[in-house]
């Protein structure tokens, strides 16, 4: 654990910076191509630490994976090929590890034992655990499969008919890959969309899924074919700096490499209707993934309400967003985001605590927060609970204090940006 001062209160703030890859993205790239027969090459990998323990829970079932700077190569001769691991498969601080491992273990040919750090021991795991089990799946674990650790003995499973009582991406992505092997047809029904990149890399890898109006149908039993991804940028990293150059004064931050899947697009709804002076180039809409580049720079901001279906479609970004509306003009308010206290640690807490420390204007609610502002901040030292997103906003916070930001754990920070301080130094 290492605590980071920040001093960046700058007269101006430009650059270039190209986002690093996307964590779901990285995460499910390896596990598609442990899953498909022959091997599957990933450009554009996140080093992350979360992608990492990914990483490393298939070389403990066998697969071969190699690296080589952002490059992988996963080679597996097929999900029915996993050996069964000698030790616990760690899954770290990811939540997208130890759920969608879940998926995948519980209908496979193995017996697995799953675990991992002290914030992974406090996140729900039922909600991937009940449909599983409905699914026939043998899962147990502490507090009756709540919480790791947890084991999983793999069999052929059956088909559900699920609908989902969260927006959880993890949660339906964990079905879907429970559902390769179920015996019949599984169809998942969403009343709000979450990120479907589980959904289009099935499809890359060759499979037939259909989603429509918010049914998603996948036929069990089908087979993968190994194929080459192209990891785009994570946008909920370029959040961070799209929030730095709105702020900033005199900025300009070109942002390349960003990651537009729709599902995954609400932050640039709430930076436009807070007045983010931003324009935006599509790349290659066609793309499996669509990505594009964007320039930000300084704004005028206005007060806004988040809430509805848009949630799930920024919930990782509200810890960023909460900092731009103590700098927007009147009452910001953020709903319908109870899932936020079922994160990393629970994000509405930490958010209301750091930001007030720093002298912002906000207060929790049951399912969210509202922030009056403008404030001015003053520096302060931060907790981070070792949550990676609580430490980036602490440190783009720092852009605009008066005063110096301790953050009391930087090291978090690379669970999801590794190389967030050497980009945030580039901008000058
Ligand atoms: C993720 C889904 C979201 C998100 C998380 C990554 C994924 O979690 O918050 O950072 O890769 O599927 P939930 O499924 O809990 O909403």
């Amino acid at each position: 654990m290492t605590s980071k001062t920040l001093q960046f209160k700058k007269p101006s703030l430009k650059g270039t910076i190209t986002v690093p890859g996307d964590k779901s993205i990285s995460h499910r790239s390896v596990m598609f191509g442990a899953i498909a027969k022959g091997t599957t090459t990933v450009e554009g990998f996140l080093l992350g630490d979360d992608c990492l323990s990914t990483i490393d829970c298939f070389r403990k079932l066998g697969v071969d994976i190699t690296l080589d700077d952002t490059n992988v190569t996963i080679t597996s001769d097929g999900m029915d090929a996993w050996q069964e691991p000698t030790d616990i498969l760690y899954t770290g601080n990811s939540g997208t590890t130890t759920r969608l491992m879940l998926g995948l273990l519980a209908g496979s040919s193995v017996h697995a034992v799953l675990n991992g750090d002290a914030s992974i021991g406090k996140r729900p795991m039922k909600r991937v655990i009940n449909p599983l089990r409905d699914m026939n799946a043998h899962i147990t674990g502490r507090a009756d499969g709540q919480y790791t650790p947890l084991a999983v003995q793999g069999k052929t499973l059956t088909p559900i008919d699920y609908t989902m009582p969260v927006a959880s991406a993890q949660v339906k992505s964990a079905i879907l890959l429970a559902a390769l092997n179920a015996d019949g047809t599984t169809i998942v029904r969403e009343q709000e969309p979450s990120r479907d990149h589980t959904e289009r890399m099935l499809r890359q890898f060759g499979a037939d899924i259909t989603s429509k109006d918010g049914v998603i149908t996948f036929r069990g039993g089908q087979k993968l074919t190994a194929t080459h991804v192209s990891v785009p940028g994570d946008i909920s990293s370029a959040a961070f700096f799209l929030v730095a150059g709105a702020l900033a004064n005199e900025s300009e931050i070109t942002l390349h490499n960003v990651g537009l899947n729709p599902t995954r697009t609400g932050i640039i709804e709430a930076l436009e209707a807070m007045g983010a002076n931003m324009t935006i180039t599509i790349d290659d809409e066609a793309a499996a993934e669509p990505t594009g580049t964007i320039v930000v720079k300084t704004s005028n901001l206005k007060a806004t309400t988040i809430g509805g279906a848009v949630i799930p479609r920024l919930i990782d970004e509200i810890p960023i967003i909460a900092l731009l509306a103590t700098q927007a003009q009147g009452k910001t308010i953020i709903k319908d985001a109870e899932e936020l206290k079922v994160k990393e640690t629970n994000r509405i807490d930490a958010v209301v605590d750091e930001l007030t420390k720093l002298g912002a204007n906000i207060t929790a609610t049951e399912d969210g927060m509202i922030i009056e502002g403008p404030t001015p901040l003053h520096g302060a030292t931060l907790h981070t609970y070792g949550d990676h997103r609580i430490g980036m906003m602490g440190a783009i916070a720092a852009l605009i204090t008066d005063g110096d930001v301790t953050l009391d754990d930087a090291d978090c920070i690379a669970v999801s940006y590794p190389t967030f301080f050497d980009d945030l130094s580039t901008l000058q």
